[in-house]
């Protein structure tokens, strides 16, 4: 039990030895680019198409309710984030507070989390490639999943493998050109709000909420069992809204911890919330939901059958040139859990070796391997719904762990302060909880079993081998 319960002590980034330290290179411009850099990508781009078959028009609420559950829970984040600005995000704020094996749980769910985004941008950034890929001859059977008709998704194990490179090259480099990039992805959004306000159509928006508002089965068009509802599209669409943990995860790599986490984490979701209210409301105001329902490029089809061809086609490059930023910056989060669970004993410590450039190669190459595979074949939707569970998970002990610092540590230094922090921590908590609820029951069920997976590996290994474990028992 004593092992279970250890919890494990913040150590500074200048007390540890040289190879297990990351350099501290990157400030608040950094940290809000690596955040809308990781936050705006496939769950505006191509969820928002999932999404509308679920809720209808009422999508728009899908997008609002999910985003003030994210919201509640960034501002937790960013507290936690500046009280402990230590590599490894909820993981290690769960190890601080709580205790070994819920941080073991947590931190299982964050590697779900990363890799299954990882994979799922992927797919969604196949979606847009492929009809340009298509139109230069590529056969269509490499382009899919099998569940779209496909053999495997190559384009999506492509972008994988390229994105795994820039990160083995350094991060520096990469942190630059993601800060490029993301204009680029700001700028199309930017256009195709621009582009399709003057066919919007407030008949569009009747009947608002078709499908109702909690989650319930319905036989699909498909003659598939499907779950609609306001809710069962918020549960999918919060894949668009989170991203800013990643920021949490270069906490040691950052120089001013203190200011530039807060600013970088409410700062990317604030201009986050607003980009995505003004592209729901454009897109289905300029087009009837059930025609861009499902499509895997909706918002290029938009404006292909609004007549702006061009526009679709700027559209679509854009995607193709700026959704790697998102598996960026997802995939460096994944290396950094990794690399801090190996560090704490709880995965083989070899894995945990970095290399002259900072960068944790080994686990970069084995986790390319493994997304890379999600990736060719499983479909977008479930690898989304799937991020999604870990996701909340983790958000959920995130909070939790700030109001238990509230009482345990009331007086503890806190560079940001979530304000009225009860009520916007049981936002936070009762909100993940209800997107929990209403996520498709396979991918709960599924869940679980990674969650049995992890829990086994963790008594045959972790627990044994655990740092702080072998500290609690003197
Ligand atoms: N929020 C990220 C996206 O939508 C994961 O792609």
């Amino acid at each position: 039990m004593a092992r279970w319960n250890a919890r494990k002590t913040i150590v500074a980034a200048e007390d540890m030895a040289p190879e297990h330290r990351l350099t501290p290179s990157l400030s608040w411009p950094h940290l809000v680019a690596l955040g809308v850099g990781a936050i705006v990508g496939t769950g505006i781009l191509t969820l928002i198409g999932v999404g509308a078959a679920k809720a209808g028009p009422a999508v728009i609420l899908s997008f609002s309710i999910a985003g003030v559950i994210c919201a509640a829970a960034a501002l937790a984040y960013a507290e936690m984030a500046t009280m402990m600005p230590a590599s490894g995000s909820a993981y290690t704020y769960t190890y601080a507070v709580i205790g070994e094996l819920v941080a073991w749980i947590v931190g299982w769910s964050l590697i779900l989390e990363y890799s299954l985004v990882v994979s799922a941008v992927a797919v969604g950034w196949s979606g847009y490639a492929t009809p340009l890929l298509e139109a230069v001859g590529f056969p269509h059977l490499l382009t899919q999943s099998p569940e779209l008709g496909g053999v495997v998704n190559v384009p999506a194990i492509f972008i994988i493998v390229v994105v795994a490179g820039l990160l083995i090259y350094g991060l520096k480099e990469s942190a630059t050109l993601n800060a490029a990039l993301v204009l680029v992805k700001i700028a199309a959004l930017v256009v195709f709000v621009a582009v399709t306000l003057p066919y919007f159509d407030a008949a569009h928006f009747d009947p608002f909420m078709p499908f109702g508002f909690p989650k319930h089965s319905v036989i699909g068009a498909d003659g598939q069992p499907a779950e609609v509802g306001v809710m069962a599209a918020a549960a999918i669409i919060f894949f668009a809204f989170y991203g800013f943990d990643a920021i949490a995860t270069a906490a040691e790599e950052t120089k001013n911890p203190g200011r530039d986490l807060a600013i970088g984490i409410v700062g990317s979701m604030i201009v986050c919330v607003v980009i995505y209210m003004a592209v729901a409301a454009a897109a289905i105001g300029a087009l009837a939901f059930a025609r861009f329902a499902n499509s895997p490029e909706p918002l290029a089809l938009i404006l292909r059958e609004i007549g702006q061809p061009l526009a679709a086609k700027y559209l679509a490059v854009s995607a193709v040139v700026a959704l790697p930023t998102v598996i960026l910056a997802f995939f460096y989060g994944q290396s950094r859990i990794f690399f801090v669970m190996a560090r704490d004993g709880l995965l083989p410590q070899g894995l945990a070796r970095v290399s002259g450039r900072g960068s944790p190669i080994r686990i970069t190459v084995f986790t390319a391997i493994v997304v890379a595979a999600l990736a060719g074949f499983v479909p977008l939707a479930e690898l989304a719904a799937l991020a999604n569970a870990g996701t909340l998970t983790a958000f959920i002990a995130v909070t939790v762990c700030m109001l238990i610092l509230r009482r345990r540590a009331p007086d503890a230094p806190r560079r940001f302060r979530t304000p009225a922090a009860w009520p916007v921590g049981i936002v936070a908590i009762l909100g993940c909880c209800y997107l929990l609820y209403s996520l498709p029951q396979r991918t709960q069920i599924w869940f679980v079993c990674a969650h049995i997976v992890g829990l086994v590996i963790y008594f045959a290994y972790g627990a044994r081998r655990s740092v702080a474990g072998r500290e609690a028992e003197g």
